[in-house]
């Protein structure tokens, strides 16, 4: 059993192909931020007409390098939702073209749900039920896993998600598009305690997020300060302190009032380092356990695509020849759409 996953949900186009018994077979990834850095941020018609170009010479490069034939795929997945129309019409409709060429099923596939499970390409024994932190450029939830495909939301940002405003501040930090990572690698040389911002919404009991006042907070301070690298560093650090602390004060409290002892941390925020040894280290003190995917799959990827696509497959759950997509599709929706 072969799947090929296809995600255009955003800015990145990614093609993979994941075999039951083999694994993952390929998984390539065409960047767009060259195109987005000029502009600080994406812009969905470029990465829309992106996609067009690059969507189908990749497939045709994936079964290509990996050797696979047509004849052995047994269906496509694509990624149907949430993301940006007109990029993810591409993905949608690429893979309902090949799904008719082919004659194999065509499978949706919740874009979240990718990230959610994606700890699972590298690590299979990870039980049900679970919490789950899904931290990307367009999510921040916290996520409680019944069964695949059975979700329940327990909190999520009220306004910007954490990628945004690590995007926007690295932009105002004078940091190259998307700055997550670059104002993580700047805040390596940070000196801790020379600035002290608020960790927001830690007082309220529930495990909502928000972090535009966090992001308002961190602006003025740079307005305010010389532009010298120390001070940025400094700024970087305790931003990243200030976002990683929140995370991780929301995931204590979602384990502690779920009485769950597993914790999922997916998506492209997943591959900053100071979340990852923060969380590990609140995990370890609460005997739970937590799992991630490998830094260069937690960014948006056609594996974890393909992997939800081969559990959909097994389960026998594909789509009919109308293509759908659906931007703001929720995890919690996934058990009513998915048949
Ligand atoms: O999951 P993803 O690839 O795209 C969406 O589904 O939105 O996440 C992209 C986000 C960007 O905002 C990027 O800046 C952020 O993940 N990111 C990071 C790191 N690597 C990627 N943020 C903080 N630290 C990192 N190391
Ligand atoms: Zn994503």
């Amino acid at each position: 059993m072969r799947i090929l996953g296809i995600e255009t949900s955003c800015d990145d186009t990614g093609i993979a192909i994941y075999d039951n018994r083999l694994g993952l077979i390929i998984n390539l990834l065409h960047s767009q931020d060259n195109i987005h850095d000029q502009y600080g941020g994406i812009v969905p018609e470029l990465a829309a007409r992106s996609h067009m170009n690059k969507t189908v010479p990749l497939i045709k490069t994936a079964l290509k390098k990996s050797g696979c034939s047509i004849s052995s795929i047994s269906a496509i997945a694509y990624t149907a939702g949430p993301g940006l129309m007109g990029s993810l019409l591409i993905g949608a409709s690429v893979g309902h073209a090949l799904s008719f060429a082919w004659k194999v099923p065509i499978i949706p596939i919740n874009h979240m749900e990718g990230h959610l499970l994606s700890p699972m390409l590298d690590e299979k024994k990870i039980k049900f039920p679970f919490i789950a932190l899904l931290v990307s450029g367009g999510h921040t939830q916290l996520i409680q896993a019944f069964k695949i495909g059975y979700y329940k939301l327990l909190g999520e940002s009220l306004d910007d998600s954490v990628g945004e405003a690590f995007d926007k501040i690295a932009k105002l930090l004078g940091l190259k598009y998307p700055g997550g990572s670059v104002l993580s690698n700047l805040a390596q040389y940070g000196t801790p305690g020379r600035f002290k911002f608020p960790r927001p919404m830690v007082y309220s009991s529930d495990l909502n997020f928000s972090f535009s006042g966090l992001k308002t907070y961190t602006a003025n301070c740079i307005n305010k300060q010389e532009k010298d690298f120390q001070t940025r560093a400094d700024i970087a650090y305790e931003f990243e302190s200030a976002v990683v602390d929140t995370l991780v004060i929301k995931c204590k409290r979602a384990l502690k009032q779920t009485g769950l002892r597993r914790i999922v941390v997916a998506g492209g925020v997943s591959a900053n380092n100071t979340l990852r040894k923060k969380i590990k280290k609140m995990a370890t003190y609460h005997q739970s356990k937590v799992f991630y995917v490998k830094p260069e799959l937690c960014t948006d990827n056609g594996a974890m695509i393909a992997y939800v696509g081969m559990l959909r497959f097994k389960e026998r759950k594909h789509s009919e020849l109308n293509i759908f997509v659906s931007p703001n599709w929720l995890l919690s929706e996934l058990k009513n759409k998915i048949k």
